[in-house]
């Protein structure tokens, strides 16, 4: 387990809807296995679950909906007025479903993680398991990576890859896909927290190496079991 000797990191975690990623990391920080503390909780969406999520575990929480500004540009600068006054040392996307305009993401860059429901570079934008299925794919994963202006696409942290079964369906894809998010999105976290990770001009550094292409991969059964 973690030692959580030094100050915990502060989180700052962006969400549209359900949350479950946001459960997992409050989970694993109640469990004292990650040395972090959500500092607040921004949502797009008034009536996303991950706010009820988040005022239960007595999180700070923000609405910030698309239709209370005129337009995209003031309500962009509403958020980042936001992410600034956080002073947070970490942002993460959790299933937020706005695209960040370059200034916010250049402002933050190396500083802004997101969890995507596929194996990068691969299936960028929504709908990833269904075109799993559609192209008849043999596995399929999720991924967290650094955000950068290009949507999906900066470099990546860690992988967990896992072998599509024969005759799959689709909700079978996604409880699993979704099951491994909620291991390595905490895990990634963790190692922010302990100072393994670092971003340096567009690569990743972990343990004062860089890692390659695809980031750490991780088995279905290295995060499940462990
Ligand atoms: C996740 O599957 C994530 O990969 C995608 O949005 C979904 C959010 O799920 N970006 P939840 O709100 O954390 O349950």
């Amino acid at each position: 387990m973690t030692e959580l000797s030094s100050s915990p990191l502060r989180l700052l975690i962006l969400i549209s809807g359900n949350g479950s990623n946001l459960q997992a990391i409050v989970n694993e920080i109640l469990a004292k296995k990650l040395n972090a503390v959500i500092t607040k909780v921004i949502s797009d969406q008034s009536d996303a679950f991950g706010l009820t999520r988040a005022a239960r575990a007595g999180i700070s929480t923000e609405i910030l909906t698309r239709k209370n500004y005129p337009d995209r540009k003031t309500f962009f600068q509403a958020l980042k007025e936001m992410l600034l006054a956080c002073d947070c040392d970490l942002i993460v996307l959790a299933g937020f479903m706005q695209i960040l305009p370059a200034d916010i993401v250049n402002h933050f860059e190396g500083k802004m993680i997101n969890i995507h429901p596929s194996l990068l570079p691969k299936y960028r934008g929504l709908h990833t398991y269904q075109q799993v299925l559609d192209a008849n794919d043999t596995q399929h994963g999720v991924s967290v990576h650094f955000i950068t202006a290009d949507l999906d696409a900066g470099p990546l942290i860690a992988q967990a890859v896992f072998a599509v079964r024969p005759g799959e369906d689709l909700l079978s894809l996604q409880s699993r896909g979704q099951a491994l998010e909620h291991r390595l999105l905490p895990k990634v976290i963790g190692w922010f927290a302990d100072k393994r990770l670092q971003y340096q001009q567009n690569t990743v550094i972990f343990d004062q190496k860089t890692l390659g292409t695809f980031g750490l991969q991780f088995s279905e059964a290295e995060l499940i079991k462990n």
